[in-house]
């Protein structure tokens, strides 16, 4: 039987990508969606060629407790136990923080980091009982270094960290790992709608000089939700291209 993960955000640009990763790895993926409506979600789905029994489509507002708590109890009693959560659904709101509003504020906070909470929560003591799973958190070079006009995003981002660490201990007994891959910056439609003369110049900070593309950051995803990355918990591994080395 496959195995079945469970990804948030998944069609966006790095979640397309780790989805389609698990997919080849033989995994059973629920795909959770938000933006954009059923219908667009339909549309991710037959342009990438998946299959029913592939990936499964789950509209998600990963920022609403109670629609979580409810959708992923269903969701479980359909499907079994989820093996692999791979929590990375996320914004960007940048501004300066002078100019920050609390929307801005709140947004990015809740979409990347109360989301830990809202979708881990309803999952975890079933993984638990089961006795085996993977938890992985998509960070941010941006939550590890911080960067100029994202106050919020790296709060956010560098939160996730903490949260991690603590709940590895809280897991490892039972043979849950949770680990954080932190991308620098990829080629999706997150960072390509930066302005060309600040993504330029960031571009010429990173030591390989190029983007990250998506399916290397899929691939780290991947490694810490196989076999081969069972004795690793509380981790985070960085796939910036050597801009920022801990
Ligand atoms: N360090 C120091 N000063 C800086 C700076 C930096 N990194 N960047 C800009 N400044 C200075 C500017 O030179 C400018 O100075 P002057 O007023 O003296 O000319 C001042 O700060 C204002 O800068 P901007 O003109 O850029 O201000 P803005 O209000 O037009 O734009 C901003 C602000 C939208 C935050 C813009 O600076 C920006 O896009 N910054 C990059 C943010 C970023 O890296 N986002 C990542 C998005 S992708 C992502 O998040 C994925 C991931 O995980 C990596």
């Amino acid at each position: 039987m496959k195995k079945l993960a469970l990804v948030t955000g998944a069609k966006g640009g790095i979640g397309s990508a780790i989805t389609e990763k698990l997919v080849q790895d033989d995994y059973r993926v629920i795909a959770t969606h938000f933006t954009g409506g059923a219908q667009c979600a339909q549309d991710w789905f037959e342009e990438k060629g998946f299959k029913q029994d592939q990936v499964r489509l789950l509209e998600l507002d990963v920022t609403d407790t109670d629609q979580c708590a409810t959708r992923i109890a269903k969701l479980l009693e359909e499907e079994g136990t989820i093996d692999v959560l791979v929590n990375n659904a996320g914004i960007t709101r940048d501004s300066v923080f002078k100019k920050m509003d609390a929307e801005k504020w709140h947004d990015v906070i809740n979409t990347n980091l109360n989301s830990l909470f809202n979708v881990t929560q309803p999952l975890f003591a079933a993984m638990c009982e089961k006795g085996g799973g993977r938890i992985i958190n998509i960070s941010s070079v941006n939550g590890q270094k911080g960067q100029f006009g994202q106050a919020n995003y790296a709060a956010a981002k560098a939160g996730m960290m903490g949260f991690s660490k603590s709940l590895a201990a809280e897991g490892a007994r039972a043979g849950v790992t949770v680990n954080v891959v932190a991308p620098g910056y990829t080629a999706t439609p997150m960072v390509t709608a930066m302005r060309d003369d600040v993504l330029e110049s960031i571009t010429n900070q990173i030591p390989m000089k190029r983007l990250a593309k998506p399916e290397e950051i899929a691939a780290s995803v991947a490694y810490l939700a196989s076999e081969a990355g069972a004795y690793i918990t509380g981790e985070t591994l960085s796939v910036n291209g050597g801009l920022y080395m801990q």
